[in-house]
């Protein structure tokens, strides 16, 4: 089934590839938009993956679905973000990535996130481990003081600003440096691939998550909340996604 998710994930690297100008529209709060394109995209997702699992329920970011329900929790369910770093995709900045997570009984089993621009695709499959275009990949083995830090901004979430930066100040000069990428789901994957050794952000979504947190724990990460505890996998939550060299969550998180 993965491969199936792969090719299909493909296909709307595609239409993102070919969007020419973005039609923007605004959702509710600050700096939330969504494009035709990622409407487009979500539509396309859903018509394909029913063709390959009839019986899974579906959450997506776009078009009213959103909200988890208990139904969500048995069985499968694809957990979509369409375009993951949206305003990226809007200012023509890099990069922007798909996220198609898929939930068995209400914990991760699949994850897929590709980047259309470079051709990357991260997947995983539950105790299967995880893949970067096919070959295997495993986190960093080297400690925070030598590695690059990500983070996201919750920028919907403006209450949460002088925290998120409050963090990032004490964790600079534990780092060699801090990079904001604009998406959640690459940044994971970037941890996962060795470029980073941490990401944090103190709000996301599960359609943020649902793939790409999969990936990051069959490459060797550590992957929780804020507090140091699991992720929920049914809906917003902090985060905190560490390499295999970061063991400890460093205290200014708690
Ligand atoms: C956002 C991106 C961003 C993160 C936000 C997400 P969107 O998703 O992942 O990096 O900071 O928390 O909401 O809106 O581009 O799909
Ligand atoms: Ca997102
Ligand atoms: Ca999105």
């Amino acid at each position: 089934m993965t491969d199936q998710i792969v090719s299909i994930a493909k296909q709307a690297g595609e239409i993102m590839k070919s969007a020419v100008k973005p039609g923007v529209m605004e959702k509710s709060g600050h700096a939330n938009f969504c494009t035709e394109t990622d409407e487009k995209i979500q539509a396309f997702l859903i018509e394909k993956l029913k063709e390959i699992l009839p019986e899974a329920e579906f959450l997506g970011e776009e078009d009213g679905q959103d909200v988890f329900t208990s139904k969500m929790k048995s069985g499968y369910c694809f957990v979509l973000d369409p375009i993951d770093g949206t305003s990226n995709f809007i200012y023509s900045y890099r990069p922007s990535v798909i996220s198609i997570g898929l939930l068995k009984d209400g914990k991760p089993y699949i994850g897929i996130v590709y980047d259309p621009y470079d051709d990357m695709v991260f997947s995983a499959e539950r105790g299967k481990g995880a893949y970067l275009n096919g070959e295997r990949m495993m986190s960093a083995d080297t400690p925070l003081s030598d590695s690059l830090v990500v983070f996201g901004t919750a920028p919907y979430y403006t209450e949460l600003q002088d925290e998120t930066f409050e963090i990032a100040k004490k964790i600079l000069p534990m780092c060699v440096d801090l990079r904001r990428s604009g998406t959640a789901a690459w940044d994971m994957c970037c941890v996962a691939m060795g470029r980073c050794n941490m990401y944090f952000e103190l709000k996301i979504q599960l359609w943020d998550y649902a793939a790409a947190a999969l990936i990051a724990e069959e490459a060797g990460c550590i992957v929780t909340d804020t507090a140091g505890r699991p992720l929920s996998y049914t809906g917003a939550t902090s985060a905190v996604c560490r390499s295999r060299g970061v063991r400890e969550l460093p205290d200014c998180f708690v």
